[in-house]
This record gives structure tokens, C-alpha cells and sequence, in this order.
């Protein structure tokens, strides 16, 4: 019976410190200078939230990412309502990890959730030609998420605004279902963003979701 209750006890403090453990590297090299870990406190103008990481983001883009960083916001990051500032590639390139750190971090950023965001809500079919090619009037024309995010055209060469971050290779970076999520109701994420809140349908945001994931350069 001690036995047994010792072996429970383990087990969950093991468990535990699995899971909550914070890599000691967000205190040394400053994440929190830039980035909100958790929803608490001012919402940072440097860099974009992370306390939802693991609702948002691939783990295998993530540990990508944090040893060898590429561009997606190609305007200073404001998390603000105020209008981006305008200069081009304006963003620092971002600190580099060593691969340790970075499978350290990624393995943390995947534990942080949003308490209640429902999952599944996605299924895998992609677009039928017909259906893509009306989700991408959708998004051109209907919406003009084009004007603010990089996406591909016909013929595959990279086209569109830069006030939002790029969504080429989007499906390699992002999870369907925050993407679904984000665009039903971003207010879940960001009390104040610079994107236009649209008020979309679940049948308006399941073939936009799904397109954004068909915007790909990469297999
Ligand atoms: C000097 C400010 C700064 C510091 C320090 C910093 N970051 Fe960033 N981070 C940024 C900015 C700005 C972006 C947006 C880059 C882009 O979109 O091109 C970013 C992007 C990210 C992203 C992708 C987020 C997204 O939504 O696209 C992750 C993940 C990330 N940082 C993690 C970290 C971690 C982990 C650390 C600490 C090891 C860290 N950052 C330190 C400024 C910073
Ligand atoms: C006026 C510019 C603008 C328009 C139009 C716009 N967006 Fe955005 N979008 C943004 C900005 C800016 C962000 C980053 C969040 C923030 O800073 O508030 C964003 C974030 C996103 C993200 C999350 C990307 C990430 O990596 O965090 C997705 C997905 C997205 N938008 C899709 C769309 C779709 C689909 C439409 C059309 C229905 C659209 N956007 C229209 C500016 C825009």
C-alpha cells in the first residue's frame, strides 16, 4: 500500500515537472521582452503572443524555426490597432537556438493551451478544384485578405500585402483548427488586433480555413 502510494506519488511529480518545467533559456536570452508566455500583463508591441503556442503552431515548424528563423511579418510588429509603421523588412532577424534549446523550448511552447478552445473542428478532406476556386474569390475579392497577406497565384509566384503576416506555407506552420479558430473569433486570441474582425459563418470560415492551408511552395 506505501509502496503504492509512493510509486503514485513519483509518477505524478514526474508528470508534473514534464509538463510545467519552463527551459531556463526564456529567462536567459529575454523571450519575455517581446513575447506574453501567458495572458496576464500588457500586451507586448515587440512580438506576437505565445501563450497559446501549442493551440497554434506545428512542433516540427516550431523547433524549425528557433534554430534557423525566417521572415513572416515583413513590417515592424505592432500589436496594436495603430497602422504598421511601413518600413520594409524593418524586423531584426530573430535570435537563433541551438537544436538542445530549441526541442527544450518547442517541447514547452507545445504545453501552453488556451483553456477551453475545442479541437476536431476541422476534418482533413481538402478543397474539391470547384470549392478552391471559391474559396479563393473569398479570399481575393470577397474579403481581401490578399491586400494584407502574402498568398500564391495561378501560377504558383508569390503575390499580396504585407501588413499581415505571410500565409504561404501557412499549412506547414499552423494548426488547422487555431487557423479555424482564429478566424471565427480572433477575440479569443488578441483583445486588440489589426485585423478587420469579419463575423464569419463556420461555412464561410471551414473552405477559407482550408484554402489558407492549400496556399503551399513546399510538399
Ligand atoms: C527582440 C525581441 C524578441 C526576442 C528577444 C524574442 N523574440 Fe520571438 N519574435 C519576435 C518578433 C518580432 C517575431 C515575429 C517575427 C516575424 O513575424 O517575422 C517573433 C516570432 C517568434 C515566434 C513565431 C511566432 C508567430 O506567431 O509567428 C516564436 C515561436 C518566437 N518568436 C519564440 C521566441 C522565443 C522562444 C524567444 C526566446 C528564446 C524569442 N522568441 C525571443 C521578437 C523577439
Ligand atoms: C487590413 C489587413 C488584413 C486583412 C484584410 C486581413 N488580415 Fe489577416 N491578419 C492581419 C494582421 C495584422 C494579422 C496579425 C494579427 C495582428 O497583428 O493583429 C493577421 C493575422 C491573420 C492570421 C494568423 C496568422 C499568424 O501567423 O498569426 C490568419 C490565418 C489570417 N490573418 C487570415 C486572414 C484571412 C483569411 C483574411 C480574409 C478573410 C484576412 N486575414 C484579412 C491583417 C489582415
Amino acid at each position: 500500500m506505501r509502496a503504492g502510494i509512493i510509486v503514485v506519488f513519483f509518477l505524478f511529480r514526474v508528470s508534473v515537472s514534464l509538463v510545467w518545467a519552463e527551459p531556463d533559456e526564456i529567462d536567459k536570452k529575454g523571450c519575455r521582452d517581446c513575447h506574453r508566455f501567458s495572458s496576464e500583463g500588457k500586451q507586448t508591441k515587440e512580438g506576437p503572443d505565445l501563450f497559446y503556442a501549442g493551440d497554434k503552431f506545428l512542433k516540427s515548424w516550431l523547433k524549425e524555426f528557433l534554430q534557423s528563423p525566417v521572415v513572416i511579418r515583413k513590417v515592424v510588429y505592432v500589436s496594436d490597432s495603430d497602422y504598421p509603421t511601413g518600413q520594409l523588412e524593418a524586423n531584426q532577424p530573430h535570435l537563433a537556438l541551438t537544436k538542445e534549446e530549441s526541442e527544450r523550448i518547442s517541447d514547452f511552447l507545445m504545453t501552453l493551451h488556451l483553456p477551453s478552445l475545442e479541437i476536431n473542428k476541422m476534418d482533413e478532406e481538402p478543397l474539391s478544384k470547384g470549392e478552391r476556386e471559391q474559396a479563393k474569390i473569398l479570399f481575393e475579392r470577397k474579403f481581401g485578405c490578399i491586400s494584407c497577406h502574402k498568398a500564391l497565384n495561378l501560377v504558383g509566384k508569390v503575390r499580396g500585402g504585407v501588413s499581415g503576416p505571410s500565409l504561404v506555407n501557412a499549412g506547414l506552420r499552423l494548426k488547422s483548427d487555431w487557423i479555424f479558430h482564429w478566424l471565427k473569433t480572433p477575440k479569443k486570441f488578441l483583445s486588440k488586433g489589426r485585423m478587420p474582425v469579419f463575423d464569419l459563418d463556420e461555412e464561410t470560415v471551414a473552405p477559407l480555413t482550408k484554402y489558407i492551408l492549400s496556399i503551399r511552395t513546399k510538399p
